[in-house]
Parts: structure tokens; C-alpha cells; sequence
């Protein structure tokens, strides 16, 4: 193959982003898209050029096409496959592919982790939320309404909150078509909530502060929205050095000290505050915690002095 031709096809930085991500792992084409966030169109017609090339070559798996590496260190071409490879990811997609494929092993160790006993964690957790009360939950950044619905599921009633109306969409969309009649959708800012909500049992904020600007305002305001001893609990990621996470996700903090957090609930008048951490899990840059905490009965001590001050 013309070296001048895979120069020229390797100068698009759309198919040189493929191009490394395949070389990497057998990939099929919407897992493509996932990890470039390009058309499907787009990336089939990138995956053809570099198969015209012989860069890549194509297999059948389980009804889908995979797309691998073609080439290897007897090709003279294989320099230039390895400067490819060692230039800057400026898009993070080595860290999504990273997680992906840390998906694709949990899906394939699914079916034998069931058979250990303890192992089956997602059953566990859905069988023991339906032992809870019937709470009142709100939901504190519901995005596209995944969690909320499974609150939904035990809870009396959900209120989903979020600032953005397309993701509000989505999650009636979604509660729609599960059928759920006991959630209700509030577009507000976390900051800053409407007066006159009702009193919730339970305030869930799952990967939600790591986007909002001020996060102990946001953590005063669940305070407020809680019936006198209802609890909070918040889900959040570890400090991380994943940067591309601001301009893609939308982050406003690349995660944080768990005692950051507690402190803040303290502040905002929390007791018997828990941490639970994750094991570092070596495959992902990310670690997730949880946080709970109770709103007491009666402002602590504390409280009352910094709600004076
Ligand atoms: C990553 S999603 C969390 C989704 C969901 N809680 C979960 O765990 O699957 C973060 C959500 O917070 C919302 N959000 C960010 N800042 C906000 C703010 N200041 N007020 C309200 N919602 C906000 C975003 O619109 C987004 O839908």
C-alpha cells in the first residue's frame, strides 16, 4: 500500500482518533460513536477508508462487525501507526475507552458473578430498596431520570429536579414510558429553589454537585427542603486529573475530598454524617463515594451558632 496514501488518510484528525482507538481494542462501529461522539455516518465512512487502506481490518462477532489493527511491525508503515498511537489524547478518548471496556468485561463476567452469593450487587440493591418506606424523595440534578427511576420504584413520590429543560424531557419521557405516576418534574436551579415545595423524607444528589458552582449553597438547600430528621445522600467522585471532563461533561470540579463534603454538610446543619468509598479500581481514573447524613429534629448547636454568625 502507498505510504503517501495512508499519510494523506491518517492527516484527517477524525480518522487518526479511530484509528488509535481500534488499535487498542476490537471495536464495533456505535461503540465508535460513543467514545468519538461523531455521526455514524461519519465514522462508517472513516472505518471504510481505513479498511480500503488495509490499516484495518473487519470481523463478524455475535452478530456485529468488529474493527481491529491490521498492521504490525513488518509493515513500513508501522512507525507511523506508533507515532499515532504515542501523540497527545486531547480528547480523552483513551479514558472513555478505558471505562468501556471495563463495562464490556463487567457485562461478561455478569452471568458468573450471579452465581456467587454476596456478588449479585444490582439485584441486592433493588430486592432491599423495596423493603424501605415509603418515602418522599427529591432528586437533586435527575439529568435523564435513570435514578429517578428507579427511586420511583419504592418511593411514594419523587420530585425529579433539574436546571435543564432537555434533560427534563427526557426523564418524563423515560418515567412515561415505565408507566410511573408517582414522580413530578421541577426545572429550577439547585442553587437557588422555588418557595412553597413540600417537605421531603430524603434528599438524593448523585453526581450532581461536581456541575453546580457552589456546592455547600446547594447542600444548604436540601437541608431546607428536608422534613425535620429526613436524611440526605450524596453520590460523588474522588479528586481526578481527567480535565477533559470540564469542556465535554460539563464539570465544574474535577471531584472532591470527602471531607470537603462533610464539612459542608456540617455547615448546613447535617448530623451523623457517613462516608463509604469504592476500592481504587486500577482500570478507571474515576472512584465514586457516598455520602449520608441526617437533618436533626432540632438545629445542632453548631448550626444555630453559624446560622447567628
Ligand atoms: C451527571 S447528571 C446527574 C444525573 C443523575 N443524578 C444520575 O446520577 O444519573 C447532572 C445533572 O445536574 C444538572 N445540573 C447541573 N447544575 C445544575 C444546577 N445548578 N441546578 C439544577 N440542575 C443542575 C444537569 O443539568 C444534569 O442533568
Amino acid at each position: 500500500m502507498e505510504l503517501s496514501e495512508t499519510f494523506h488518510a491518517l492527516g484527517d484528525p477524525t480518522r487518526l482518533r479511530i484509528l488509535r482507538l481500534v488499535a487498542v481494542a476490537k471495536l464495533n462501529v456505535s461503540e465508535v460513536v460513543s467514545l468519538i461522539g461523531v455521526a455514524q455516518s461519519s465514522v462508517s465512512h472513516h472505518l471504510a477508508k481505513l479498511k480500503a487502506l488495509e490499516l484495518i481490518r473487519e470481523e463478524r462477532q455475535a452478530g456485529f462487525t468488529y474493527y481491529s489493527l491490521a498492521v504490525d511491525a513488518s509493515d513500513a508503515r508501522w512507525p507511523l501507526i506508533q507515532l499515532a498511537q504515542k501523540s497527545e489524547d486531547a480528547h480523552g478518548d483513551q479514558a472513555r475507552l478505558t471505562e468501556l471496556l471495563r463495562r464490556r468485561e463487567d457485562r461478561h463476567t455478569l452471568n458468573e458473578k450471579l452465581l456467587e452469593p454476596g456478588q449479585s450487587w444490582l439485584l441486592w440493591a433493588s430486592a432491599l430498596s423495596s423493603l424501605l418506606p415509603k418515602l418522599d424523595v427529591a432528586d437533586f440534578g435527575c439529568g435523564s431520570g435513570v435514578l429517578t427511576a428507579e427511586l420511583s420504584r419504592w418511593a411514594r413520590h419523587v420530585t425529579a429536579i433539574d436546571r435543564s429543560a432537555a434533560a427534563l424531557e427526557q426523564a418524563k419521557a423515560r418515567l412515561s414510558r415505565e408507566k410511573r405516576s408517582n414522580v413530578s418534574f421541577v426545572e429550577a436551579d439547585l442553587h437557588d429553589l422555588p418557595a412553597g415545595l413540600p417537605k421531603h423524607d430524603l434528599v438524593v444528589i448523585s453526581q450532581s454537585l461536581h456541575h453546580v458552582n457552589d456546592p455547600a449553597a446547594v447542600l444548604t438547600q436540601a437541608g431546607q427542603l428536608l422534613k425535620p430528621n429526613g436524611r440526605v445522600v450524596v453520590m460523588e467522585l474522588m479528586p481526578h486529573a481527567e480535565g477533559w471532563v470540564k469542556a465535554r461533561l460539563g464539570h465544574q470540579h474535577l471531584g472532591f475530598e470527602p471531607q470537603t463534603l462533610e464539612a459542608a454538610l456540617h455547615a448546613a446543619g447535617f448530623t451523623d454524617v457517613t462516608l463509604t468509598s469504592t476500592p481504587r479500581d486500577g482500570s478507571s481514573p474515576f472512584r465514586a463515594f457516598l455520602l449520608t447524613a441526617s437533618r436533626p429534629a432540632r438545629p445542632s448547636k453548631r448550626a444555630a451558632r453559624e446560622a447567628r454568625a
